[in-house]
């Protein structure tokens, strides 16, 4: 952003100070004007701490950015992720169920529509149908899905929020880490001739990934007395890299292609998603797309005030550039939903941990606040005294959900309305004399600090997430919606969403370090390093 926009923002903050979040949220009218609904999609804003000058201002921003010409060419196809020359086309997966027409090129729609024609294929064939040429082991009962980061939390995610609409017809199981504990714990839970293990890697290079893709291949041949052909034919694969996974050793029958337009945190919707499919079966899977393309249709039509993934940008963007939080929680109050502050963590901070632009020249301002979190109430029993007390401002986002798949009505409501009462206690708060009022049976001396430990500062943003019901559809806007705001940040913030070269260094030097623990040769590396290494086999 432009040093003039950021101080814009600054006055605007400081005018701010003096209205406590309480004063603002008693205005006639706030709660209409400050929450939108998209279909069973529910977001208010009215619990943040902005009033319309300070919108106006956040409007001005986003309205002189060009915003809308940056998402056309998103979803055109253009080479937005410009160090690594490739198009960002996630939204292409879903453009066969938007209403709009799509922008994306036809040659790419074409290939999506036949991979997703094969995917089908492909479960109907697990789900015990017609084995359509895939040459699938027969009577599969569980799936392991062997993928990290992108091609893990997402499809877990979905997996998981999903439950209630399963179709029952396999277990699914994930299988991220290398750590060896639940990989040997798999292999001794589940029967291998009745396993589909799911190989899913972008790259096909990912150390975790092909490690445990060994290990189970070992397994799964030890069950058929080493006949790698018939172990082999419970593998799939779904990859962008399709010659190092045939290299593997699984025919091109069995691997489901992804592209290089598709970033691995925005890959759910393609066949990385092909165990949600497993769990969901193809129409669900096809209605968690409609979600997506659902939200696609609205950020491509509505205008930047009533736009839930502009308006989300901009309350994230303000809280972090105007008020100064350097973090922020999400917390799902749904159990389904557990992995939700997860999968945000890598979409958010995978995407928008950058600190130079596109030219590589320094951000202007900062960018992505920490992103953590856990379910609700149990959160409300762990960190929640920090967000209500603590020294630092953590603005939360609440995701609820009004009807339950269950029939105990007593345990939603009471689940919803500590929600609702977190937000309010995080906005409203209780102040000192209200505090003191309370402390009626403490000495004079007590009586104060019994109050000040139990005044509330309040003046604690929030924004709540309602979905009608927890579906496929709603499921896919609440991703969507939140890939396009850390869109509109990304360009607000001049930097590259699509790209993680933060990540690399690491790897890199694990590969130096993996010999060195097994050999004991540890002379170049650097001497804590070294330390650690010769600990570990001294040990
Ligand atoms: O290490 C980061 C990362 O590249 C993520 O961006 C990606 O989602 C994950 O690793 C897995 O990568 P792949 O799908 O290529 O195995």
């Amino acid at each position: 952003m432009l040093e003039s926009q950021l101080s814009r923002l600054a006055t605007e903050a400081k005018r701010l100070r003096s209205r406590h979040l309480r004063d603002l949220i008693a205005e006639p009218g706030r709660f209409e004007r400050y929450s939108h609904r998209v279909g069973p999609l529910f977001v208010d804003f009215s619990r943040q701490k902005l009033d319309d000058e300070a919108l106006a201002a956040l409007g001005a921003i986003v309205e002189t950015s060009r915003w809308t010409e940056a998402r056309d060419a998103m979803f055109r196809g253009d080479a937005i992720n410009a160090s690594e020359n490739r198009p960002v086309l996630h939204t292409a997966l879903r453009a066969g169920e938007s209403q709009l027409p799509a922008l994306a090129p036809r040659s790419v729609l074409a290939e999506i529509a036949s991979t997703q024609a094969r995917m089908a294929r492909l479960v109907d064939a697990v789900h015990g149908g017609n084995d359509g040429g895939f040459d699938l082991a027969p009577g599969i009962t569980d799936v392991v899905n062997l993928g990290i980061g992108g091609s893990d939390l997402g499809p877990r995610l979905a997996v998981e929020a999903l439950r209630a609409s399963g179709v029952g017809k396999v277990r699914c199981h994930f299988l991220p880490n290398v750590d060896g504990h639940r990989t040997a714990a798999l292999m001794r839970e589940l029967d291998p001739k009745r396993t589909l293990v799911l190989l899913v890697s972008k790259s096909f290079t990912t150390q975790e990934t092909l490690l445990n893709g060994h290990v189970l291949r070992d397994w799964l041949a030890a069950a058929y007395g080493g006949d790698r052909v018939a172990a082999d034919r419970h593998l799939v694969a779904v990859s962008a890299n399709v010659e190092a996974a045939r290299a593997f050793g699984i025919p091109p029958a069995r691997v489901l292609p992804m592209w290089d337009f598709v970033g691995g945190r925005y890959s759910v919707w393609s066949a990385v998603g092909l165990v949600v499919a497993l769990a969901i079966g193809m129409p669900g899977f096809r209605a968690f797309l409609r979600g997506a393309a659902t939200i696609d249709d609205h950020f491509r039509s509505a205008p930047w005030s009533a736009n839930l993934p502009v308006l989300l940008a901009l309350a994230g963007l303000w809280n972090r550039n105007a008020l100064g939080f350097a973090s922020s929680a999400v917390i799902p109050y749904h159990d389904d939903l557990a992995e939700l502050p997860a999968f945000l963590q890598q979409l958010e901070m995978e995407s928008l941990g950058k600190s130079v632009t596109p030219d590589g020249a320094p951000v202007a301002q900062a960018t992505v606040p920490v992103l953590w979190g856990n379910v609700g109430t149990n959160a409300q029993h762990a960190f929640f005294q920090a967000l209500h007390q603590g020294t630092d401002i953590v603005p939360v986002e609440f995701v609820g959900v009004i009807e339950p798949s269950h029939v105990l009505r007593a345990n939603h409501e009471a689940l919803l309305a500590n929600m609702l009462a977190q937000g309010a206690a995080f906005a409203l708060g209780k102040t000192y004399d209200e505090a003191l009022a309370e402390a009626h049976d403490s000495s004079d001396g007590d009586r104060h600090a019994r109050a000040a430990q139990r005044t509330f500062p309040g003046d604690r943003p929030s924004t709540t997430i309602l979905l009608d019901a927890l579906t496929p559809e709603s499921l896919g806007m609440l991703l969507a919606l939140h890939e396009h705001s850390v869109f509109v940040q990304a360009h607000l913030w001049n930097i590259n969403a699509f790209d993680q070269w933060g990540v690399e260094l690491g790897k890199t030097l694990a590969r130096t370090i993996q010999p060195a623990l097994a050999s004991g040769d540890s002379a170049r590396l650097d001497a804590s390093t070294r330390g650690l290494v010769d600990t570990i086999r001294r040990r």
